[in-house]
């Protein structure tokens, strides 16, 4: 591919084809053709630096469905891991598939790796964002409410790439954004500065989900961060979506979680496990939501 088409962030994406991708995502899943195999002999790379479950086996079994397979790359089983450089990984990779897939604990890897790729690189989360999990929470909270465009999200919790990815979805599909973090662990300000006034910045859960159509939240810890666990107990006290969160929201707020849940810290039982959460809808979207990606990054002309 001359110039290859890459998902490192949402906004590489206009809110138009944000749309056509969610719409394409819901068609894919309810009417699944086996003989529709637009990959057929295709080969995605998966590089994983981080562990997975969601990312691994949707992109996995998006591939198969599509007539394709994909390769899992750790870097503890290749020379990634034993420092060749991220260029020259691009280059070689890129040369022999069709699409790369990198989870990354810095999102410079997977931006060096886009410039030096001569196919489609994806985003599977680095430290700063999480594209791929936004493609599959809005499907969702299409399937269940519609468009969401006006209406108020609140993300409760950590500033981390989920939020960041959060953000730049209120961006292009047009809803208001309240967030409520912790002094400390808010999103980056470069990335809050970009949005404007559709993200709102709170200090209290409650307030931060008045009237909101949906609540988000992630574990406090992410992955690579796992040492400060104690510390961010502490500090997240408080920052819990709980019964009096949800009561504050609109009465059919949905909530979601991108998962893996950590119940009793960023999110109770009774919420996490309530009527008003669809986290497995939300999980299994991701295979679609994904397969909907690849066939806009490898099938569009
Ligand atoms: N939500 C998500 O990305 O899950 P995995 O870490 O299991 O891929
Ligand atoms: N914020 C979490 C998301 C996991 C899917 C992490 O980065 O570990």
């Amino acid at each position: 591919m001359s110039n290859p088409r890459h998902f490192t962030s949402l906004l590489d994406l206009s809110g138009d084809e944000f749309r056509q991708i969610i719409q394409r995502a819901s068609a894919l899943k309810n009417h699944r053709d086996p003989n529709y195999q637009p990959l057929k002999g295709q080969v995605l790379a998966m590089i994983f630096e981080k562990s997975s479950t969601r990312t691994r086996i949707s992109f996995e079994a998006g591939m198969a469905h599509f007539g394709g397979s994909a390769i899992f790359l750790s870097p503890r089983d290749t020379q990634l891991g034993r420092g060749e450089p991220v260029q020259d990984s691009a280059k070689v990779i890129s040369s022999m598939v069709d699409c790369i897939m990198l989870r990354t604990d810095k999102h410079e890897t997977v931006t060096t790796f886009a410039q030096h790729s001569s196919v489609p690189v994806i985003n599977g989360l680095t430290d700063l964002q999480h594209p791929c999990q936004l493609l599959a929470d809005m499907q969702t909270y299409f399937e269940y409410r519609g468009d969401i465009k006006g209406k108020t999200v609140a993300w409760i919790g950590d500033g981390n790439n989920m939020c960041h990815s959060y953000i730049h979805a209120a961006m292009l599909l047009d809803f208001t954004l309240h967030i409520a973090s912790p002094e400390g662990y808010h999103p980056l300000p470069e990335i809050l500065a970009a949005a404007g006034d559709r993200v709102r910045l709170f200090d209290n859960p409650v307030a931060a989900a008045q009237n909101a159509h949906l609540c988000v939240t992630d574990v406090w810890a992410s992955m690579g961060q796992e040492e400060e666990q104690k510390q961010r107990e502490i500090a997240f006290k408080g920052f819990q979506v709980n019964s009096e969160v949800m009561a504050a929201a609109h009465t059919d707020a949905l909530f979601m979680h991108c998962l893996p849940a950590h119940r009793g810290e960023e999110v109770t039982a009774a919420v996490i496990d309530g009527p008003q959460s669809v986290i497995f809808a939300e999980a299994e979207n991701r295979l679609h939501a994904q397969k909907a990606l690849l066939e806009f990054l490898l099938c569009t002309k």
